[in-house]
């Protein structure tokens, strides 16, 4: 049952974001999409929804809106959507709790016949975010890796089942960087770039969580170096470096992991003019799962804008990569990798 139905009739509903995160409370917990949050079942956790009390001044309070064990209301989903209010609230320590709702949850839309490709898309993409955002907080954790790989199947069976372009994988995609889009987009794209290049149907899922989990060595490194607003120094690009070798240190104990998905998270900045890191591997030494994710890794982070530097346009990029960067690459791929992007 709803708790209480103050938010209807609220006049502070609209809390602007910075004030939200500025509250003392933020921390202890996760944002999630209303879209996520399973109708018809009783919740496994409990939701909450940031308001202002219209009495006080001080900042925003967390009122549980659906309690553990109650269902989330249609009609209340429903009035967040027509307000185009998309975020609410779980806590940190029931977000496992709600990641394994929304995830069985997305397996049954991927599976549904009578929904659209581009919606069951728009759905698998956030619900990767959710796995991503666990992975990053905490990449030793096993949990969150068994997520990705649990998303990575289902992804790659929809891929294959719906013949996906490259146009609508792209659709969702942010074009502003931050790590866990850029992890989710290069997953998503070299996943259907490998099924179009026709690779073993079996290995798909396997390249496609080495794509995932490519940059999980930079939640190792200084925030203020990953999330810095500038350029990098010299000194700082250095540091950036060992995160193909951290991330292969953090995920080679994970026993589910194949060789080639390893391959990917320590090569992936391998070139094939031998002048990558770390290791400085020639292109027949790379694995050619890695020297796929190397492409799309290139594609999505110039596609994407940063403070100090806007997004490029996916022409633009290609052009790039095919002239000043093309030593980079093995060539055969890239002229594969133009063609599935349509050009
Ligand atoms: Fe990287
Ligand atoms: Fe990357």
């Amino acid at each position: 049952m709803l708790i209480k139905d103050p938010i209807i009739d609220s006049r502070t509903l609209r809390v602007d974001r910075r004030t939200i995160e500025e509250s003392p409370f933020f921390h202890q917990f996760e944002t999630v999409s209303v879209e996520d949050v399973p109708l018809n079942q009783f919740l496994s956790f409990d939701v909450y929804f940031p308001m202002t009390s219209d009495s006080s001044k001080s900042g925003v309070t967390f009122k549980k809106i659906v309690n553990r064990g109650d269902e989330f209301p249609a009609k209340l989903r429903n009035f967040f959507l027509q307000n185009e209010i998309k975020a609410v609230y779980v806590k940190k320590d029931e977000y496992e709790d709600f990641l394994n709702a929304t995830l069985k949850r997305m397996a049954q839309i991927i599976e549904n016949p009578y929904l659209n490709p581009a919606k069951k898309l728009e759905i698998v993409y956030r619900n990767a975010g959710y796995v991503t955002r666990m992975i990053i907080n905490d990449p030793k954790a096993g949990k969150g890796i068994e997520h990705a790989q649990f998303i990575v199947e289902y992804y790659t069976r929809f891929v294959i089942a719906h013949q996906v372009s490259a146009s609508l994988i792209s659709k969702f995609f942010s074009k502003d960087y931050n790590l866990f889009a850029h992890s989710v987009q290069v997953a998503f794209l070299t996943i259907g770039f490998a099924h179009f290049i026709r690779q073993p149907v079996n290995l798909i899922p396997v390249i496609g969580i080495g794509a995932f989990l490519h940059d999980v060595g930079k939640a190792m490194l200084p925030a203020e170096i990953i999330n810095k607003p500038a350029q990098l120094t010299e000194e700082e690009f250095k540091i950036i470096t060992q995160h193909p070798q951290l991330g292969y240190d953090i995920l080679k104990h994970h026993k589910s992991l194949r060789k080639d998905s390893l391959d990917i998270v320590i090569q992936h900045h391998e070139r094939a003019d031998g002048n990558g890191y770390p290791n400085g591997l020639k292109l027949h030494e790379i694995n050619p799962a890695a020297q796929i994710t190397h492409i799309v890794d290139c594609y999505d982070a110039m596609t994407m804008s940063r403070p100090y530097k806007e997004a490029l346009s996916p022409f633009d990029t290609l052009k790039i990569m095919c002239t000043d960067m093309k030593e980079s690459f093995n060539s055969k791929l890239l002229e594969l990798f133009v063609i599935f992007l349509g050009y």
